[in-house]
C-alpha cells in the first residue's frame, strides 16, 4: 500500500485552502482533475452544442463504464449510469416483479428513502417488509438474518452497506453468501461506501449495487450508477419503465431491452458530470482504495477518541468496524446550532435527525446527532480544530 501524499492531494483540492470540510458523507470536495474534466466538457458543449459534444467524446464516455467497472470489480457492461443513488435504487426495485405476499428482508439501518420505497411497495402491492434483528454491538445479526431468509423465503434481500446516520459498516459479503446459497435477489446500497473503501461486487455477491458520485468518491453532484449482475440480467430483469435508451428496438407492441445494464439507463444524462464521475473513480483508484480507507478511518477513529473525552459529548457509532462517518450527540446543545456555529468558523459538518434513522436512533435514545465525516485529504490539525471548536462552543 503506497502512502498517500497528503500535501499533493490537498494541492489538488482547491477547497482545502478555505474550509475544513468534514462533510464528505454529504458531498465531498472535488479534486482539480475532476473539476477540469467537468468544466472542459461544459465549455465544449457551450462551443458546439450538447449532442455534438457528446458525439465527439464517445471514447471518453465509454471509458467511464470501464473506470466504474474496475472500481467495483465489475464488467463495464454490468454498469448503468443513473441520476443518483436513489435513481439507481428505483430502477433496480422496479425490475423485480413483486406480487402480493412477497417478502423483502432488510435491516434496521437501511437508508430512509429505501425504507419509504419498501413501504410504498407494501401498500401498493401487498409486499411484506421484514427487518432483520440487530446484534447487541450494532449491525444486523447475520446468523439471525439467515434463519429469517430460510423461514420467509424473501423475493429480495437488501442491505445498506454504510448508513447515512452512523459509522456502522454492515457485513454485506456475509449476507451475500447466504443470498447466493439460497438464490435470493440481493440489492446493496453502497452510496456511502463507494470511494471510502474497496468494493468488489463479486466478493459481496450482490445482484444490484447502487451508488452516487458526490460523496466519498469525490465526483460531481447529479450523477450516480447502478451495477446489475449477469445473474439478474440472465433472469430477464429489466426496469418497469425503460425509455428509448433502455430499449434496443421496438416493433409494434414488442420491444427488446438494450443489452447489459444499459437497459436501466435513461436517454438524457449530464455528460460533463458523467465524465467527472469517471475521472473521480480513476483518481481514487490511482491513490488506492485500501490506502484511502486506512487514512479516512484512522482520522475518524482519532476523532471519536477525542470527542469522547469532551464533557457532555456522546459518540453514537456502533458496530465492529467503524468508518469515516462519526456521529455524536451533545448534552444541552442542538446539533443544528453547533453546525451553524461551526460553519461560521469554516468547519463543515452535517446533522442527522431521527426521521432519517428511526429504528437506530430510538434504540440509541437520541433524536439528533452531529455528523462529522472526514476523508483522507483531511488532516490531524483539522480534526483537532473541530474538537477545540466544539469544546469552546459547548462551554
Ligand atoms: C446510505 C445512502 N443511500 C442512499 C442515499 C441517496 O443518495 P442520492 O441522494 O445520491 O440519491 C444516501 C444519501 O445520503 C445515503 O446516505
Amino acid at each position: 500500500m503506497t502512502p498517500l501524499d497528503i500535501d499533493q492531494i490537498r494541492a489538488d483540492t482547491p477547497g482545502t485552502l478555505s474550509v475544513n470540510h468534514l462533510n464528505n458523507a454529504g458531498s465531498s470536495l472535488v479534486p482539480n482533475p475532476v473539476l477540469d474534466t467537468v468544466t472542459e466538457h461544459l465549455a465544449l458543449e457551450a462551443g458546439i452544442g450538447g449532442y455534438e459534444a457528446e458525439a465527439l467524446r464517445q471514447p471518453e464516455i465509454r471509458s467511464v463504464y470501464d473506470s466504474i467497472g474496475t472500481l467495483i470489480g465489475a464488467d463495464p457492461q454490468n454498469v448503468a449510469i443513473t441520476d443518483n443513488a436513489t435513481g439507481a435504487f428505483i430502477q433496480a426495485l422496479s425490475a423485480i416483479p413483486f406480487v402480493p405476499g412477497d417478502v423483502i428482508v432488510t435491516t434496521r439501518n437501511d437508508y430512509v428513502s429505501n425504507q419509504i420505497m419498501f413501504l410504498s411497495l407494501a401498500s401498493r402491492f401487498g409486499v411484506e417488509v421484514v427487518h432483520g434483528p440487530e446484534r447487541p454491538s450494532g449491525g444486523v445479526d447475520v446468523g439471525a438474518l439467515e434463519k429469517l431468509i430460510h423461514r420467509m423465503r424473501p423475493k429480495l434481500v437488501t442491505v445498506t452497506h454504510i448508513p447515512t446516520s452512523s459509522g456502522l459498516v454492515q457485513h454485506v459479503a456475509d449476507v451475500g453468501a447466504i443470498c447466493r446459497q439460497r438464490e435470493v435477489l440481493y440489492l446493496v446500497d453502497a452510496c456511502q461506501s463507494v470511494g471510502q473503501m474497496p468494493i468488489d461486487v463479486e466478493d459481496i455477491g450482490c445482484d444490484f449495487l447502487t451508488a452516487t458520485s458526490r460523496k466519498f468518491l469525490r465526483g460531481p453532484r447529479g450523477v450516480g450508477f447502478l451495477y446489475v449482475s449477469d445473474r439478474a440480467l440472465g433472469l430477464g430483469l429489466e426496469p418497469l419503465f425503460p425509455d428509448m435508451r433502455g430499449a434496443d428496438w421496438i416493433q409494434g407492441d414488442l420491444y427488446q431491452p438494450a443489452p447489459g445494464a444499459r437497459r436501466f439507463e435513461n436517454f438524457e444524462a449530464p455528460i460533463a458530470m458523467v465524465l467527472g464521475m469517471g475521472r473521480a473513480a480513476r483518481y481514487a483508484m490511482d491513490l488506492g482504495l485500501e490506502a484511502i480507507r486506512a487514512r479516512a478511518w484512522a482520522l475518524s477513529d482519532s476523532l471519536r477518541t477525542r470527542l469522547a473525552e469532551l464533557d457532555g459529548v456522546h459518540v453514537q457509532d456502533r458496530g465492529e468496524a467503524q468508518c469515516a462517518i462519526v456521529t455524536a450527540s451533545m448534552d444541552g446543545h442542538h446539533p443544528l446550532d453547533l453546525l451553524r456555529a461551526l460553519r461560521k468558523e469554516g468547519i463543515h459538518t452535517s446533522r442527522t435527525g431521527r426521521d432519517s434513522a428511526i429504528f437506530d436512533f430510538d434504540e440509541k435514545g437520541v433524536d439528533q446527532v452531529l455528523r462529522i465525516s472526514p476523508h483522507y485529504y483531511n488532516t490531524e490539525e483539522e480534526i483537532e480544530a473541530i474538537v477545540q471548536a466544539l469544546s469552546r462552543l459547548m462551554k
